[in-house]
């Protein structure tokens, strides 16, 4: 385990302080060592190896005091030898607030709940190559569109984006933008990472809207020791880009690594200094990102953005659903009549569409937008004594809820299989309302009776097997009916919901008990009651 190097100097000191006493001296006023951990900023007075509040093994490093309060290297206001009364104000009052900066890019507006907030602080995290740079570079851009030809003001108020990297060289940004085909936008670049510098740079008479500063990781203040990326330099670059931000009223994007935990690099407080905190992410393999709110002052931190990264950059994807079910059967291609067909015919229609069992198109909401989601799930017998569990896309406590409650209720024996489940397209489900579909797919999948392909379904399951009702209804029946559905499997419901139904030209079919969605997946397979003996049901047919 390493031992810092400062512990010996300070011993060393103390036995001159004791000599100096000796003689009748004054010993000089000694810094205090002290030392914090990098990830989750708690300061120690001694070095220990692991920390006692986050439980981090090798995270302590240390950092010289600063010897006074921690205040802006801006201009100062304050009186040293007391603090200036100020004056309350009510809540109304005439509001300076200048209106919402939109930046062209739909998606990225909507998360930040309708544009950019002047003087607003946004972080934005995400894995190593995710997207990040692109996304903020092509933002930049569209915030400073190019000058039109015969404005012959090529200075006025063009200039409005500046983005700031401290992890690229100028040439590998300009190359990045040529790719992006963004070379014409007048927008501001810079490569730097003393905050001195940036801020002395920025805090002249025009000052752009909008400051990308590419990863906070990489951006240091010469007043401070240590290290950039440590807890006290992120703390300190972000608190003073950020007063500077509010004073002078640009919109600030921070960049933010990200741990292998999946959480932002640094001390979990740059979280709560900044206003706004998104999260980009995606899986490697897939194309699609998605732009999600954790934190928002300014909006609802539901909201999703979905982009699909090209050859040239993140294009916007304004239609997610349509994304997220390609390469499914044409919903509506056995759409002769599924509510009330026996199994022979459907099995007829499922030949004809050539679709297979173990798949369940679930309603889904993201924020206020309705997305359409396929749940894919693979059920085969155990080879070894544990049932095997993988789920990508969603929780897996709550699949083992939900296999639990087939098993208990329907009489199914679904839990001593092996379970694979995935959520197609890379998208992370959080809904209690996917229950009913994830439901749909295990029972399909054990039974092998392929869903209807125009079927969508939602709704959570409670544990006694009742299906509960899920909000947003008619937003999820008119998206599935706008994509050519023709059936929803949903909860039973008081209100507008027929209504809805009619309207959209959708059959609503209502599930009041997981019994009732096995009875109309597989009826010869299905119990008589809650309360039925019949087990293994895999394997009687
Ligand atoms: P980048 O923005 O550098 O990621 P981050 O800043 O989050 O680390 O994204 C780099 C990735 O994006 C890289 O893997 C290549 C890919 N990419 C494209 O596929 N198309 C493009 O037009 C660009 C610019 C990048
Ligand atoms: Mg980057």
């Amino acid at each position: 385990m390493a031992v810092p190097k400062g512990r010996s100097r300070w011993r060393f000191a103390r036995h001159d302080n004791n000599l100096l006493r000796g003689v009748g001296l004054k010993p000089m006023a000694r810094p205090q060592a002290r030392f914090a951990c990098q990830q989750c900023g708690v300061v120690y007075p001694k070095w220990t190896g692991r920390c006692e509040d986050c439980g981090a093994w090798n995270s302590l490093i240390e950092e010289l005091p600063r010897e006074e309060l921690p205040g802006g290297i801006g201009k100062r206001t304050l009186d040293r030898r007391g603090g200036r009364a100020f004056g309350f104000v009510g809540l109304t009052g005439p509001s300076m607030l200048p209106p919402r900066r939109q930046t062209g890019i739909a998606e990225l507006d909507r998360v930040c709940g309708g544009g950019l907030v002047p003087g607003s602080a946004i972080l934005v995290g995400g894995d190593p190559g995710i997207g990040k740079s692109t996304l903020l570079l092509q933002a930049a851009a569209a915030i400073a569109p190019p000058v039109k030809e015969g404005s012959g003001e090529l200075k006025a108020r063009a200039a409005s984006a500046a983005y700031i990297t401290g992890e690229e060289a100028i040439d590998q940004v300009r190359l990045r933008a040529e790719r992006l085909g963004v070379v014409a936008s007048p927008m501001l670049l810079a490569a730097a990472s003393n905050v001195r510098d940036i801020i002395a740079s920025l805090d002249r008479g025009d000052v752009p809207d909008l400051v990308v500063v590419d990863s906070i990781q990489t951006m240091y203040l010469d007043t401070l020791d240590s290290a950039p990326g440590t807890v006290s330099q992120v703390r300190a670059t972000a608190q003073e880009l950020i007063r500077l931000a509010k004073r002078r009223g640009f919109v600030l994007v921070l960049v933010g690594h990200v741990t292998k935990e999946g959480v932002i690099a640094g001390p979990r407080v740059l979280e709560h200094m900044v206003d706004t905190v998104l999260y980009f992410e995606g899986e490697r393999g897939h194309q699609f990102r998605i732009l999600r709110a954790v934190k928002n002052r300014f909006g609802a931190t539901d909201e999703i953005g979905v982009f699909e990264m090209s050859d040239r950059g993140l294009v916007e994807v304004p239609n997610p659903s349509a994304l997220f079910l390609a390469g499914r059967p044409v919903a509506g291609q056995d759409a002769a009549g599924v509510a009330g067909a026996d199994a022979g015919e459907i099995e007829l229609a499922e030949l004809s569409a050539g679709q297979i069992s173990g798949s369940a198109v679930f309603a889904g909401m993201e924020g206020t937008r309705p997305v359409l989601v396929e749940v894919q799930a693979l059920v085969a017998p155990a080879v070894l004594g544990t049932p095997r569990r993988a789920v990508v896309g969603w929780d897996g406590t709550r699949l083992a809820m939900i296999t639990a409650v087939l098993d208990a209720r329907c009489g199914l024996s679904v839990g001593t299989n092996d379970i694979y489940l995935n959520v197609a397209g890379g998208l992370r489900i959080v809904e209690p309302a996917a229950d009913l579909a994830v439901a749909a797919a295990l029972v399909s999948a054990l039974t092998e009776t392929p869903m209807p392909t125009d079927t969508v379904v939602f709704g959570e399951i409670a544990l006694s097997g009742d299906v509960r009702p899920v909000g947003h209804t008619e937003a999820r029946i008119k998206e599935a009916a706008k994509l050519g559905f023709a059936e929803a499997w949903m909860p039973i419901r008081r209100g507008n919901r027929r209504e809805a139904a009619v309207a959209t030209g959708l059959e609503t079919v209502c599930v009041g008990h997981l019994n009732e969605l096995v009875e109309r997946l597989a009826p010869a397979r299905s119990p008589r009651g809650p309360l039925s003996r019949q087990r293994r049901i895999g394997v009687a047919s």
